[in-house]
């Protein structure tokens, strides 16, 4: 493998730069792109979008910290590296299960991720298409009315065999990367396509500029009405805020554990949550002008940017050559997201059982086939199976929306309030001082944050967020 930066002897990042990009290749994704305009849109706009931001710094960033920290000085699977921390601090081992609740939510959502993934390849697939059968000048699916480019998404998830299949591909370029080990696979997508992926998706928001719904968009995303942000809202904003920047399962635990010593994690974890931030904010900026020059419904769930961004991409000049660009680079975006996903439960599998790293990563995409199946079947043929309709909260949904929502709103704020109080309160404050990076009042407020308003606002919001009726709204 090459150069290792993290002393132990393990495969590390061959550099800053190298984890930098990764970290934000795991974050930015179809959470982004996909997850975030739906939850917006599903949640009414500004309460949901501001109460996000606050989350991301308030909240989001300090549990950054924590989960990178905690990997890097374990230097080990995610579980291993709670343990070592807890052993080193004088306490009960029984902490490392933070993580194995993080690796089963990590599985749980790889097993969606690549369903939606699968979404992603038929686009690309779609507008190849369209480039080899009307050329390049024009725009997009010139011969298809608006209508006819909207039915695409719900006639593709409706059809479950080809959805099936789509997502065993995505899984597939999953696990080659993965299997070949974190400099040597994971780390080569994250440096080539996360900085070519900026680029394109600035490029169509600046086309959105023009395209004359911008002051209803920023209107709609900007606007803070108090009275809308209710328990269930909130839950949302938070839980995406960590659906987002990929914590809470203890996907950065594992990333952090190939971070070299010498780097700064405080200031490694700003860049990251500020990235992610701004992609998320791009997509909304740049998928709500359409849903808004359309007439499309702001609540479109997870199709939303499925349906709009082909409608641009039909009036815009080249708009297969675009539209195929785009795609391509939202696949690679969830491709580097799908690479964390897996990274988790393998480090997990091959550290815990000592399998060969391939083997490992073999087992979980097995796993994931399985389950990504079901999910993938929900939006067709399975739709009238709804594991846990017998709670409130998941009444109605099929398999995918129930993992996506479980995770989402449940297990992943979940790891991330036990994560906050193991670092203020369990693990050795000398300790975990050392790996910080921070001094002065910038350490105050970190202590600040992860010993108080972490766990408790995480308490309180998984109550309200749960059970809307304690509030008596
Ligand atoms: N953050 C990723 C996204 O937004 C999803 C993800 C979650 C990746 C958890 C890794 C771990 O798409």
């Amino acid at each position: 493998m090459a150069l290792t930066q993290s002393g132990s002897g393990r495969d590390g990042w061959s550099s800053r730069t190298a984890f930098i990009l990764a970290a934000i290749g795991s974050a930015v994704g179809l959470g982004n792109l996909v997850r975030f305009p739906a939850e917006a849109g599903a949640n009414g706009g500004g309460a949901f979008v501001l109460f996000y931001i606050l989350c991301i710094v308030l909240i989001g960033l300090p549990v950054l910290l924590s989960e990178t920290l905690i990997g890097r000085h374990g230097q080990a699977a995610a579980p291993e590296s709670f343990r070592k921390v807890a052993e080193q601090s004088g306490k009960s081992t029984a902490w490392e299960h933070v993580a194995s609740l993080g690796v089963l939510s990590a599985f749980l959502v790889l097993a969606f991720y690549c369903v939606l993934g699968g979404w992603v390849l038929y686009y690309v697939g779609v507008f190849a298409g369209d480039l080899f059968t009307t050329g390049i000048s024009g725009g997009a699916f010139s011969d298809m009315t608006v209508a006819e480019v909207e039915g695409l998404f719900p006639a593709m998830i409706s059809n479950g065999t080809m959805t099936v299949m789509l997502n065993l591909v995505f899984l597939a370029v999953t696990v080659f990367f993965v299997s070949r080990g974190v400099s040597g696979g994971i780390e080569k997508v994250a440096v080539y396509l996360m900085p070519a992926f900026f680029v394109l998706l600035l490029g169509i928001t600046i086309y959105g500029l023009f395209g004359g719904q911008m002051g209803r968009t920023l209107a709609y995303l900007f606007t803070f009405e108090p009275e809308r942000l209710t328990g269930p809202v909130m839950l949302a904003a938070v839980g995406q805020a960590f659906f987002s920047l990929s914590l809470g399962v203890a996907g950065m635990v594992t990333y952090g554990a190939y971070v070299g010593r010498n780097v700064n994690l405080a200031g490694t974890s700003a860049i990251i949550a500020a990235a992610d931030t701004a992609v998320a904010l791009l997509a909304g900026l740049c998928i709500f002008p359409i849903v808004f020059a359309a007439g499309l419904a702001a609540d479109g769930g997870l199709g939303l940017m499925f349906t709009t961004l082909p409608h641009a991409f039909q009036e815009i000049p080249g708009g297969s050559l675009l539209g195929l660009g785009f795609f391509v680079m939202v696949g690679f975006a969830a491709l580097t997201s799908s690479v964390a996903l897996m990274e988790v439960p393998t480090a997990w599998v091959s550290e815990r059982f000592r399998f060969a790293r391939p083997v490992a990563a073999g087992i979980v995409t097995f796993s994931a086939a399985v389950l990504g199946a079901l999910s993938a079947l929900s939006m067709g043929v399975l739709s009238g199976f709804h594991p846990l309709g017998f709670l409130p909260m998941f009444e109605g949904m099929g398999v995918l929306d129930t993992l996506d929502t479980l995770t989402g709103k449940i297990t992943m704020p979940i790891g991330a309030l036990l994560t906050s109080v193991f670092i203020g309160w369990v693990a050795n404050k000398r300790l975990v001082d050392s790996e910080n990076g921070l001094d002065g009042g910038l350490h105050l407020f970190w202590r600040f944050l992860v010993c108080w308003l972490c766990p408790i606002a995480l308490t309180l919001i998984l109550i309200v967020g749960i059970f809307p009726g304690v509030l008596g709204d």
